[in-house]
């Protein structure tokens, strides 16, 4: 299948995605469509509904109402491990590498390539991340004596092990210096450039700018507004929920 066939096409979407917890509206008739081959960003002010909606479309949570889709097929009630089998790579935003062990071990206990997909691709995928990202050379230090920024990146890299169609990182560079988020959206923009579908989940709109074809701003559990960077961010309406005008 070629490139231009496989873009426009809707790879993830959700229909009037409802959940409540308790009292509190954290998603409300949610209608999100990522096409194939975008990067996109989640973005909107604290309790906005972002990880909700993360929740939402890996399974963690289950939507009171309303219908997910990956890949043209209803995953509404199906467990997280059956979205990542379709094709669905997660990042969460505490660590999930395994502290005793090795890069190298870290990443041959991911490398399960469940995936049916040109697997070329998939391994270039891996293998830019890690050269990128250092750590072949460093594959022998155990998780746990790597900063911060490195465990991002090796956990960014286990992901891609698997050869995913779809990336969904929860606050991908939280924790990092201005020069490392720099680095680590750069690596991010080339590995979306050979096709990868990205979905971020992200608070800091300077990251954002950099990264994002599209962002998506919730609030109040609602898609409050949809467009390029550049619309996004000289919204008034944006700025105004941001700064708690509204
Ligand atoms: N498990 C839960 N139980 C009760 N309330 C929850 C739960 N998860 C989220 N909420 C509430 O739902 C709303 C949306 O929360 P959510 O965590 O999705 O926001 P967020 O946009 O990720 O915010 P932040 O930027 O602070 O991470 C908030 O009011 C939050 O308090
Ligand atoms: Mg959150």
């Amino acid at each position: 299948m070629s490139m231009l066939t496989d873009s426009n096409q809707i790879i993830i979407s959700t229909h009037n995605l409802n959940k409540k917890f308790g009292g509190i509206v954290a998603a409300k008739d949610v209608n999100l469509s990522v096409n194939t081959g975008e990067f996109r960003c989640l973005i909107g002010p604290n309790g906005a509904g972002k990880s909700t909606l993360f929740s939402l479309l890996c399974g963690i949570e289950r939507a009171d109402s309303g219908e997910i889709r990956i890949l043209n097929k209803e995953v509404t009630k199906l467990k997280p491990f059956q979205r990542i089998k379709l094709g669905l790579g997660l990042k969460f935003q505490t660590n999930r590498a395994f502290q005793s062990l090795s890069i190298k071990d870290n990443l041959s206990i991911s490398n399960n390539k469940i995936q049916v997909m040109d697997n070329e691709i998939a391994e270039e995928r891996y293998q830019l991340a890690l050269s990128e990202f250092k750590l072949k050379s460093e594959g022998a230090k155990l998780a746990r004596e790597l900063p911060h920024n490195m465990l991002q990146w090796l956990e960014i890299t286990m992901i891609l092990a698997s050869f995913p169609k779809i990336v969904l990182l929860d606050e991908p560079t939280a924790g990092m210096s201005v020069e490392e988020t720099l680095f680590t959206g750069s690596v991010l923009k080339r590995l979306n450039a050979t096709g990868l579908t990205i979905i971020v989940v992200e608070h800091d709109m300077q990251f954002v700018k950099d990264v994002a074809n599209k962002i998506t701003v919730l609030h109040e559990g609602e898609i409050f507004s949809e467009g390029t960077a550049e619309e996004v961010s000289n919204s008034e309406e944006v700025k105004n929920i941001y700064l708690g005008r509204d």
